[in-house]
């Protein structure tokens, strides 16, 4: 399965991804995780990116290429992979399906995650991250069972994502209908996109997703 989750910030992308990587045994490729990582490495890549990642822009398409060129040169993508969160403009998306031609492993489906803009704004200021292992939650939604610990892990550091500010979060909203809103037609017209419900209950989207993903 070679697929791109598409959908606006607090979608679900991350959520879904992960489900699917348990469920199918092939990897989530997430720019944003990468990028995180980077700017807590510090490494030269990192520090390019953060201001705009802090901004809620964008980050250079030279940088999510190169580093979306060498995980796809990975072995584990062989058997498939979950793209999440790339690509994010039209410029990216050719560029994705030159690299994929050349590895001839062609993406197969782009699914979109339809979620109500009013609805993504408690997604994102409530959602927290366990540092340890990774696990999300959502204070709102779905917090975890005593508070500030993780259920997984028994970690005690449940982060707030520095974008997930009202002010950053607003303009990954725009950033978002601009320059990421794009991708459903150019999909549509590869004939690849399916679209997806993402309201309701995470396994139920998770239900949406697999038949779509089947059909
Ligand atoms: P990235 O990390 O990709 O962030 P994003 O696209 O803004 O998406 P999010 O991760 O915020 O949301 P998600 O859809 O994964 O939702 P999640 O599952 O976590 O990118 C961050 C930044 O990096 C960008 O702004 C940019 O600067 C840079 N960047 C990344 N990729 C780039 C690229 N390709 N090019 C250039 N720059 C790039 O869920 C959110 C919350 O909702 C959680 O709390 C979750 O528990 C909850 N939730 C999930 N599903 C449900 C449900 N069904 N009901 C209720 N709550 C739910
Ligand atoms: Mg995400």
């Amino acid at each position: 399965m070679r697929i791109v989750l598409l959908g606006a910030p607090g979608s679900g992308k991350g959520t879904q991804a992960k489900k699917l990587m348990d469920a199918h045994n092939i990897p989530q490729i997430s720019t944003g995780d990468l990028l995180r990582a980077a700017v807590k490495a510090q490494s030269e890549l990192g520090q390019r990116a953060k201001a705009a990642m802090d901004a809620g822009e964008l980050v250079a398409d030279d940088i999510v290429i190169g580093m979306i060129r060498e995980r796809l040169n990975e072995a584990d993508t062989q058997n498939g992979f979950i793209l999440d969160g790339f690509p994010r403009s039209t410029a990216q998306a050719a560029a994705l399906d030159d690299m994929l031609v050349e590895l001839d492993i062609p993406l197969q489906k782009a699914v979109l995650i339809n979620v109500e803009f009013g609805n993504l704004i408690k997604r994102l200021t409530g959602r927290r991250t366990c540092s340890a292992c990774g696990q999300m939650y959502n204070v709102y939604f779905s917090p975890p069972q005593a508070d500030g610990v993780c259920d997984r892990c028994g970690g005690t550091d449940l982060a707030h994502r520095a974008d997930d500010n009202e002010e950053t979060i607003s303009n990954r909203l725009t950033v978002y209908q601009e320059q990421t809103e794009p991708l459903v037609s150019y999909y549509q017209q590869q004939g690849k996109l399916a679209s997806v419900e993402g309201e309701g209950d995470l396994d139920a989207v998770f239900g949406r997703i697999s038949s779509a993903l089947a059909a």
